[in-house]
């Protein structure tokens, strides 16, 4: 048994890695943040730009960060610094491990809040309290748990503590478990709300809103979201995937696991868009109406449902699952580093990080009432960490990532770990050139740096 594996243990299988992996990509991302984006930024143009970008930048950036976290089998931090000692480079790479955790731990902040807000609707969908009347009671209602900021604290702090305790018990028994059972099931859920969509008024007026390109409306601000997009959903360049490749077993195929990670998260994203849009057009709303558009459609669509208060109150109990399964993910390069450095066991380890994220939070809860018209660098406090999370730090990890997969290490390990045989040169030159060079245009681009 290596060290790696007194610490944190190993996934039991390929499948259980899939399924975690899985369980990280597919989250709060797909179903919350992919359809509003795509609202906000004008459909189809937006919707092309992202599917390029998960496969020329995201699918081999993949296959990268999880070979390193296979080649260093320790936290991110800890792994970087031990690649770099092997391959005769700076100890400075360390700080790809150190953008991950912080990138982590910025965006659960706010997870947990949006997550909380899924419990919040689990909650009113299944008692029968909330409003369904209209397409107006329901963006009332969602005005309303925006502007308390006690009741959604209530909520994020109760998202808190759950993730906490899940991450706190380990890889196998806690992350595994959950995963296996949830993901499937929230599969299933968006497949009933499509099949529902499908037979309502704003079918096809949804469809051509998400699949047909009008490239007028894409600005270089949206090209940096769909790219920033990209990284997030798949959870790319913090080192999750980095931290979950470390525990794999050494016979897994990294390459069609990614594969299969990446197709499976694309699908949700999309099955998602389909469930949501053809609901806002039959109901005269606006695609561009930010973050609460799934929790101002989807109600309406439920009401319309035979059994909908049913499948309402199993649907947020999915998207809780999907959203818990993305936050053990996103605080785990933090717990495994106080663990392995601090000589944290993995309870108080878990407290720790949690505790702190719990805190920032408290920012975005407040972003959306009582700071709503503070300015954090000309945006609210939820959109700037937001902003600088995805849509900075990823990129930026992702290229680090990319740049010393593809030129630091040594190829025969790379070659060794990925087992691509004659696709091998392909990866490596999207890896060397395409991915960084993309990334790096997209990124200051976007930033009106050039
Ligand atoms: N991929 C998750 C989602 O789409 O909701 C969010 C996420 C999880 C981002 C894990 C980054 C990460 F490391």
């Amino acid at each position: 048994m290596t060290t790696s594996e007194k610490v944190h243990g190993q996934w039991s299988s390929r499948l259980a890695f899939i399924i975690a992996a899985s369980g990280s990509a597919i989250g709060l991302g797909n179903i919350w943040k992919f359809p509003y984006l795509v609202g906000e930024n004008g459909g189809g143009a937006f919707v092309l730009v992202y599917l390029a970008c998960v496969a020329i930048i995201g699918l081999p950036l993949m296959m990268a960060e999880t070979l390193l976290g296979r080649r260093g089998r320790q936290s991110p931090i800890n792994t970087m610094a031990k690649l770099a000692r092997a391959a005769g480079s700076h100890p400075a790479w360390r700080f790809v491990g150190w953008i991950g955790v912080l990138a982590g731990f910025l965006i659960l902040s706010y997870y947990s809040v949006i997550a909380g807000w899924s419990m919040a609707y689990l909650f009113k969908v299944g008692g029968g309290f909330l409003e369904v009347g209209s397409a107006e009671a329901t963006q009332r209602a969602f005005i309303d748990l925006k502007s308390a900021p006690d009741v959604q604290m209530v909520w994020h702090s109760l998202f808190m503590a759950a993730t906490i305790l899940i991450v706190s018990r380990g890889v196998s028994k806690g992350i595994e478990k959950v995963t296996r059972i949830m993901m499937p099931g929230l599969l299933l859920m968006l497949i009933i709300l499509d099949v529902y969509a499908a037979g309502t008024s704003g079918f096809s007026e949804g469809m051509s809103f998400l699949f047909k390109p009008d490239f007028a409306k894409l600005s270089a601000e949206s090209l940096l979201i769909a790219m920033g997009q990209a990284f997030f959903s798949l959870g790319l360049g913090m080192g999750s995937i980095m931290v979950y490749g470390s525990y794999l077993p050494d016979h897994v195929s990294i390459a069609r696991s990614s594969l299969i990670v990446a197709g499976l998260d694309t699908a949700v994203a999309l099955l998602a868009g389909i469930a949501i849009f053809p609901v806002v057009f039959s109901n005269n709303l606006q695609p561009g109406m930010g973050p609460g558009l799934i929790f101002e459609t989807l109600p309406l669509a439920f009401m319309h449902m035979p059994g909908g208060a049913l499948f309402g109150t199993i649907f947020f109990v999915l998207v809780f699952f999907a959203a818990i399964t993305s936050a053990i993910a996103l605080i785990e390069p933090a717990v495994a580093w106080l663990s392995e450095n601090k000589g944290f066991d993995r309870v108080t380890a878990s407290i720790y990080a949690g505790a702190g994220c719990w805190l920032l939070g408290v920012g975005t809860v407040l972003s959306f009432n009582v700071w709503a018209e503070k300015s954090f660098f000309g945006k609210t406090f939820f959109d700037a960490i937001d902003f600088l999370t995805a849509d900075i730090l990823l990129p930026v990890g992702g290229i680090l990532v990319a740049i010393f997969a593809g030129w630091i290490m040594k190829r025969s390990e790379s070659a060794e770990e990925l087992e691509l045989g004659g696709l091998y040169p392909y990866w490596l030159l999207l890896t060397r050139f395409v991915a960084p060079a993309a990334v790096a245009i997209i990124l200051l681009h976007g930033l009106g740096l050039f």
